[in-house]
């Protein structure tokens, strides 16, 4: 049976590791680079209990859906697929399908009616469970949704995709609650890994091969593991041998120190790219969000790191019609946008989530017209804003790290190549290069998401 493949950043299996012989699970990702790295998580645990991991849907006695709770679309995405998959049963009547992550924690008592043939659903801070639960057998579905406040997985090594950057959590949960947001209540109590640890995780990074590593928490630079903090961590990762570029996401503005951006101007391989959530530009409104700023405090914050860090690639994510938001807090939004000036945002529709403040507290008042409007005013503002900031790189030579074939080749059907610059922009290029390069492009033409130029050095 041939299954469409969904989007493809929605979409990521994990690669296929030959294992012992045993069972064979197949794993979709649906959400954050969290859950990514999560299912690289699950992916180790469950070959080292003799899995083995596929990347065929069709082939796999074990189906695991890793989801997301963040906006309720994502969540009826995965019923859909879900059911879809379910179809499989006519084949294979011994399959086991689950729902594991955010949505298996938020939905846990609500899923077993609305996809009554789910056989498991676990939460985020279950997985080391997962090869026993897997190995039960059960007439109704297994449920494991406890929150774990000390969970972090320390001694797992994630089975890592091949590629060029290598995903680590350094910090589980959140402990901010924005009103708006389920995160806290899926993923629970903020919780850091130890230092050592991470250190000793990238050291084995490099070993294996990868140039890049991203950090990875809700609240990144809320780090703290004993005495060292996110400063220190960075600067840690950074020398590790063999580790060209440090990337971290997503950081929490409040939380957003100097010694952070003193390390992030001082250390060569901190890359110069931020995401810097700022959900609105009105101040009204980032209180009724508890988002803990100001607009003022989050334009000198951003003002700090352009000094510091004169090339830095700056995004964001902007939520459109929250609760209570008039037409003069969405101009501020724009306002903010035009001032501020990102390289590109994650731009969302406010989507009510059952147990949030907002939830319980805040009328969802602006109507979804409303909201559809306002958000593709603020898609069509920074589409033209990326396209005038790509355009100044005309000219420029930027270093690449490849990271392979691009999926759509030239006009003339000539294979092209991509990789990343150090701002996170993808650059394309015709001339051959091998994954995980580093090369030199010379920038021709871009668009508002994509630089084209040629390789410049030693082309092979
Ligand atoms: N700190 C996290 C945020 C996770 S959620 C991080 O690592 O990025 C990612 C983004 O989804 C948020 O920044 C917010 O813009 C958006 N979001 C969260 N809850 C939402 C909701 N209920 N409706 C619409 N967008 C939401
Ligand atoms: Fe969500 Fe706010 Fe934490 S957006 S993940 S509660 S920082």
């Amino acid at each position: 049976m041939n299954l469409p493949l969904l989007e493809t950043t929605e979409y990521q299996p994990v690669a296929t590791r030959p294992g012992p012989a045993g069972r064979r699970v197949y794993i979709e990702t649906y959400g954050c680079q969290m859950n990514v790295a999560d299912s690289e998580l699950v992916a180790s645990i469950l070959a080292d209990a003799g899995f083995q991991i596929t990347e065929q849907a069709e082939q796999a006695d074990i189906i695991l859906l890793n989801t997301c709770a963040v906006r309720e679309h994502a969540e009826e995405r995965v019923i859909g697929r879900v059911s879809q998959l379910n179809g499989l049963r006519a084949h294979r009547p011994n399959l086991t399908l689950g729902i594991l992550g955010c949505m298996a924690q938020h939905l846990s008592k609500t899923l077993p009616d609305r996809a009554p043939f789910v056989d498991l659903v676990m939460g985020p801070d279950s997985y080391r469970r997962l090869p026993q639960l897997l190995s039960q057998s059960s007439d109704d579905a297994l449920l494991d949704v406890r929150l774990d406040r000390s969970e972090n997985y320390s001694g797992v090594h994630p089975q890592r995709t091949t590629g060029t950057n290598a995903w680590v959590t350094i910090i589980r949960g959140c402990d901010k609650f924005c009103t708006f947001c389920i995160v806290p209540f899926v993923r629970g109590r903020e919780r850091s890994v130890a230092a050592d640890q991470i250190v000793r995780q990238v050291q084995h990074i490099a070993a294996e091969g990868f140039k890049e590593v991203t950090l990875l928490g809700q609240t990144v630079n809320s780090y703290r593991a004993d005495d060292v903090d996110f400063a220190d961590l960075l600067r840690q990762v950074s020398q590790v041998e063999g580790i060209e570029r440090v990337r971290f996401t997503s950081p929490y503005p409040v939380d957003f120190t100097d010694r952070v951006i003193d390390a992030m101007a001082e250390v060569g391989p901190v890359c110069p790219s931020l995401h810097l959530p700022v959900q609105s530009g009105s101040d009204e409104q980032l209180a009724r969000m508890r988002r803990g700023y100001t607009v003022d405090q989050y334009r000198q914050l951003v003002h700090k790191l352009r000094a510091a860090l004169p090339d830095l690639a700056l995004t964001t994510d902007i939520i459109t019609g929250f609760c209570g938001e008039t037409d003069a807090d969405f101009r501020q939004t724009c306002d903010l946008m035009e001032e501020i000036r990102y390289d590109s945002a994650f731009m969302f529709k406010y989507s009510e989530r059952e147990g949030t403040y907002a939830h319980k507290k805040l009328p969802d008042d602006v109507p979804q017209a409303v909201k559809g409007e306002r958000l593709q005013h603020i898609i069509a503002l920074q589409e033209g804003i990326s396209r005038q900031i790509n355009q100044q790189q005309v000219g420029r030579t930027v270093e690449v790290l490849v990271e392979g074939p691009s999926k759509r080749p030239a006009a003339d059907g000539q294979p092209r190549y991509y990789g990343r610059t150090p701002q996170g922009k993808t650059a394309i290029f015709p001339q051959l290069a091998a994954s995980n390069e580093l090369v030199a492009v010379h920038i021709a033409r871009t668009t508002s998401h994509t630089l084209f130029g040629d390789r410049i050095d030693d082309a092979a």
